[in-house]
């Protein structure tokens, strides 16, 4: 072959790959609904949060003034409690992939560095548990007893827990007999946290 058509040639195969990746990359990179037809995101793909968003390392700065760091705590952990006492006795896997983030996040985020730092150590040990209303009520009141150990603070009886953070459910409709109707037996099962709520 003679140079000049050898240069012709090496030159339309580097435009026809220029154009190939371009025309690829603008697929992608198109929002949703204006993908290619065939393109059909899973159920995962739009729940799941990135593990390394989840874990990450703690953003808050130590907090110095034990006041603050008390009242905070205190804030916190009802919040935290009153949000299992009202999750869904039944949650979809979308319910549990969100209240595991939640928590997931909580402790990333968490405004006093140390408890932050301290509480993501127990959540590896402890992973949230999220299957149910139950179960993610038990699992909080569990870590908040390995909390309050720490602190040398009196243990709280978690069978307990269903009185103690009502769930209100008797508000949104017919009366309920006692406080802890809706509210189902407290266990602790690893196994169930590791799986379905993993
Ligand atoms: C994630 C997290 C990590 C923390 N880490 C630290 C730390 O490293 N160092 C530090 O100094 N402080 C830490 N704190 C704060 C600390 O846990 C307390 O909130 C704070 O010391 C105030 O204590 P308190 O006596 O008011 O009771 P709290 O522990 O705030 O509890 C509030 C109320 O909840 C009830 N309760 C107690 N135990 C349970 C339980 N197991 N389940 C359900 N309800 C319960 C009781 O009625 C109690 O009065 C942390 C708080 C949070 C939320
Ligand atoms: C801690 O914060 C409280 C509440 O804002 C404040 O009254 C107190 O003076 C602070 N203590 C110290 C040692 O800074």
């Amino acid at each position: 072959m003679p140079r000049r058509q050898h240069i012709t040639v090496l030159m339309i195969l580097a435009v026809s790959a220029f154009l190939g990746i371009t025309f690829v990359l603008s697929f992608r990179s198109q929002p949703e609904g204006t993908r290619h037809p065939d393109y059909t995101p899973s159920y995962h793909q739009q729940v799941s949060v990135d593990e390394g968003l989840l874990k990450g390392v703690a953003t808050a700065p130590k907090l110095e003034n034990a006041t603050l760091k008390a009242e905070l705590g205190n804030a916190a952990w009802k919040l935290l409690h009153t949000m299992m006492a009202k999750f869904p006795d039944k949650p979809t896997e979308d319910d549990s992939a969100a209240l595991k983030s939640y928590i997931h996040l909580f402790a990333r985020l968490y405004p006093c560095g140390d408890c932050a730092r301290h509480f993501q150590k127990v959540l590896d040990k402890y992973p949230p548990q999220v299957a149910t209303r139950s179960t993610a009520a038990a699992w909080a009141c569990h870590v908040h007893n390995v909390v309050n150990k720490r602190l040398k603070k009196p243990e709280f009886d978690c069978s307990k827990i269903g009185d103690f953070y009502d769930c209100g459910c008797a508000e949104d409709g017919v009366p309920a007999k006692g406080k802890k109707e809706g509210f189902t037996p407290l266990t602790l099962d690893d196994k169930e946290g590791l799986t379905r709520g993993g």
